[in-house]
């Protein structure tokens, strides 16, 4: 992979508490902000899981799970668009939750991914369709004439008459247009002409596990990319390389350094973008957080001013620790409602925190000169690996005097698989680093 540029782009599926006032305006953002919530034009958060992004007339298109926080049923998956990959129009429902039926009420619809057929032109949707218990499961697909649709569900993709019992799954186009479904373990399946049904097994699965299946082709080799079977927990991918799709594939090894638990993300597609000088690759991923799906992240910021937990500016109420990990000052609670607030002069305002794998949810909210609240989210502080990231940065502000504060949610991401294990968090706490401010 040493030759490739692979960017990173990490999809945080964010449910928000009340929507934004303040937008990113169109054009405003300037960077790939992984891992951290993103606005689209209504102020809204971008909701988007298991996401994939297909080209088209100069806009790039993001399709992807919508969320709540309270169930993990189909709530539709959603369409953005974007020029830059960086300011996120949303664009529609392309597929809302059914009356009835597969995807009706109640049901599971994952790891939505659209391909343009290049034959018929339409646009065909796939998707894990399954029930609430994961007992269920088939590859449906979807169709429209339109890339934001509205998408018709057709129900399963056949072969030989007989749907295909897998969960994870993902596709790719090759260069020659021909459509392919990857399921997990490592399977790929050649799709018909049109693209709404399954004309032969290509490989047969390569291991066990192998989860979130993705594969991208550079020049004449192919990369296969998957997870070890830890439900949301994110855990260090693997990937394989060769030749021919019908293999035999090379084990690499990690895709990221080891606990790093693939930058903290689990695959689900990477995008292959021709420039003028140079192919990039961008990888991109999904930081899940259950019940909460909320997310943190790791980016490079522009902001000037920084305040360390020690600062005589900053308020706490409730009783917090103070201490260090790794030689980074921090300070940490887990008394429910314990909380941190700073009065600062600015635009944009980010926090800076350890995550740790007993740390729960936060809630962050930006007050206005008059009190009043104008950003509330709930931002997530766990990884099963300590690292420090900046875990939320605000929409840019028009310059003036806010409060900030940070307080103990007294909640936790945990969940159980498919069969029935325990993974998540441990504890409440919430475990702060610093805040940055652009003034
Ligand atoms: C993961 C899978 C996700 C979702 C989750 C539920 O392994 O990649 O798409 O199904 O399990 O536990």
């Amino acid at each position: 992979m040493k030759k490739h540029r692979l960017t990173i782009f990490i999809f945080s599926l964010m449910l928000l508490q009340s929507a934004n006032i303040f937008a990113q305006q169109a054009g405003k953002t300037e960077a790939i902000y992984s891992g951290l919530p993103w606005y689209d034009q209504n102020g809204k958060v971008v909701s988007a899981h298991g996401a994939n992004i297909v080209q088209q007339n100069g806009k790039f298109y993001l399709f992807g799970e919508a969320h709540s926080d309270t169930s993990n049923a189909f709530a539709g998956f959603n369409c953005y668009s974007s020029k830059d990959l960086y300011n996120w129009k949303f664009e529609s429902v392309a597929l809302p939750v059914q009356k009835n039926g597969k995807l009706g009420p109640n049901r599971v619809g994952e790891r939505v991914k659209v391909m343009k057929n290049p034959f018929s032109g339409e646009f065909i949707m796939l998707m894990h369709v399954d029930t609430l218990g994961y007992k269920d499961q088939f590859v449906g697909y979807a169709t429209a004439k339109n890339i934001a649709g509205p998408y018709q569900f057709k129900g399963p993709l056949l072969f030989k008459g007989k749907p295909i019992k897998k969960w994870d799954m993902g596709t790719f186009q090759d260069d020659d247009g021909t459509g392919y479904l990857l399921t997990h373990g490592g399977m790929i399946h050649q799709l018909s002409k049109d693209y709404k049904s399954i004309i032969a097994e290509i490989n047969p699965a390569i291991t066990t596990g192998f989860e979130s299946p993705t594969l991208f082709r550079k020049n004449n080799t192919y990369y296969f990319i998957g997870s070890h079977l830890t439900s949301w927990e994110k855990n260090d991918n693997y990937y394989y390389t060769s030749k021919s799709l019908s293999g035999p594939w090379t084990a690499r090894g990690l895709l990221a350094p080891k606990d790093k638990l693939t930058w903290n993300s689990q695959a689900t597609f990477i995008l292959k973008i021709s420039g003028t000088k140079d192919t990039t690759f961008m990888f991109m991923g999904d930081r899940w957080s259950f019940p909460k799906q909320l997310s943190t992240a790791n980016s490079k910021s522009i902001i000037r001013k920084t305040i360390l937990p020690g600062d005589q500016t900053i308020s706490l109420t409730g009783n917090w620790k103070s201490s260090t990990i790794d030689s980074i000052s921090i300070i940490r609670s887990d008394e429910t409602k314990a909380s941190l607030s700073f009065n600062f002069s600015g635009k944009q305002i980010g926090l800076y925190a350890v995550l740790l794998p007993d740390n729960g949810y936060a809630k962050v909210e930006i007050r206005d000169k008059k009190g009043k609240i104008i950003i509330n989210n709930i931002i997530d502080l766990y990884s099963k690996s300590p690292m420090l990231q900046l875990a939320f940065l605000s929409p840019m502000l028009p310059k003036s005097d806010y409060k900030v504060t940070v307080s103990v949610l007294g909640e936790r991401p945990n969940w159980s698989d498919k069969r029935k294990s325990l993974y998540g968090s441990t504890g409440n706490n919430i475990t702060i680093a610093k805040l940055i401010i652009q003034e």
